[in-house]
């Protein structure tokens, strides 16, 4: 078991779980920190988890002008694409809350997914006000792919195996999305990491991932601050042998 695992009894649930930790965290980082960096997790699961926090009982704890928002990953579309993680934060929590505007990093609209890779690495130096090694985010919310993959790291992609920079850009083989994504070094840097995963399509995913060692994106995930966080919904967690699955509100498992 890496990390602590949560058994919420369903997305709901686990958003609800999810938020509540989320506020408890920002609330603890921004007694004693200026600002408070985070890096949302694009796709669809925490689309209710930040409708949730723009909800007044967790929008009235969040200390906005403090909050700093990236993204972990983001498809190189226009910001208003339907596909655009960007949008769907937008549309979920950023236009409902009081969050100061450049407290809102979004990945710069670039013509290529390198371009777009080098000048979100550029704000990321700026805004950590560090040119070297890498940028240690308080929080960092991250999803699993029913592959094993996060953020925008694919198995065996070669944004997974690159050790020196911030951001790399994804170009599927096989067509599809062209993506950007901060890169593992950058995930391990942060002090806190919640994996938000709901579904029984990702249930043999999560086994491995917080199972047994591996080489997937998701298995390589190891926060240096050693906040490794599993809130997983009951389908997700059907095919956990390291826990019981009870269909309760939650159960909270330690490795
Ligand atoms: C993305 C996400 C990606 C996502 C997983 C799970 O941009 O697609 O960053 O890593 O978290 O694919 O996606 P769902 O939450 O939609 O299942």
């Amino acid at each position: 078991m890496r990390g602590t695992l949560v058994i919420c009894t369903d997305l709901d649930s686990l958003s609800r779980e999810a938020a509540r930790r989320f506020a408890n965290t920002v609330e603890a980082r921004a007694r004693d920190q200026s600002e408070v960096r985070v890096a949302l997790a694009g796709g669809s699961t925490p689309r209710r988890l930040y409708e949730l926090l723009a909800a007044p009982e967790f929008s009235a704890r969040l200390p906005w002008a403090k909050l700093h928002f990236f993204w972990g990953d983001e498809r190189l579309v226009p910001r208003d694409h339907p596909e655009s993680n960007y949008r769907m934060v937008r549309e979920a929590l950023l236009k409902h809350v009081p969050v100061p505007r450049e407290n809102i990093h979004p990945v710069p609209g670039q013509s290529s997914a390198e371009a777009a890779a080098l000048a979100y690495e550029q704000e990321l130096r700026e805004r950590f006000r560090q040119s070297r090694g890498f940028p240690a985010f308080d929080l960092i919310l991250l999803g699993l792919g029913a592959d094993g993959h996060t953020a925008s790291l694919f198995p065996r992609a070669p944004a997974l195996a690159e050790k020196e920079r911030l951001v790399m850009p994804h170009i599927p083989a096989a067509g599809g999305l062209v993506r950007v994504t901060l890169t593992l070094p950058v995930l391990n840097q942060a002090r806190e990491i919640f994996f938000l995963v709901s579904g029984g399509n990702k249930a043999a995913a999560l086994r491995l991932a917080v199972e047994a060692p591996g080489t997937l994106p998701a298995q390589q995930v190891s926060p240096r601050g050693g906040g490794l966080l599993w809130l997983v919904d009951t389908a997700a967690a059907s095919q956990l042998h390291s826990v019981r699955v009870e269909p309760s509100p939650v159960s909270e498992s330690k490795p």
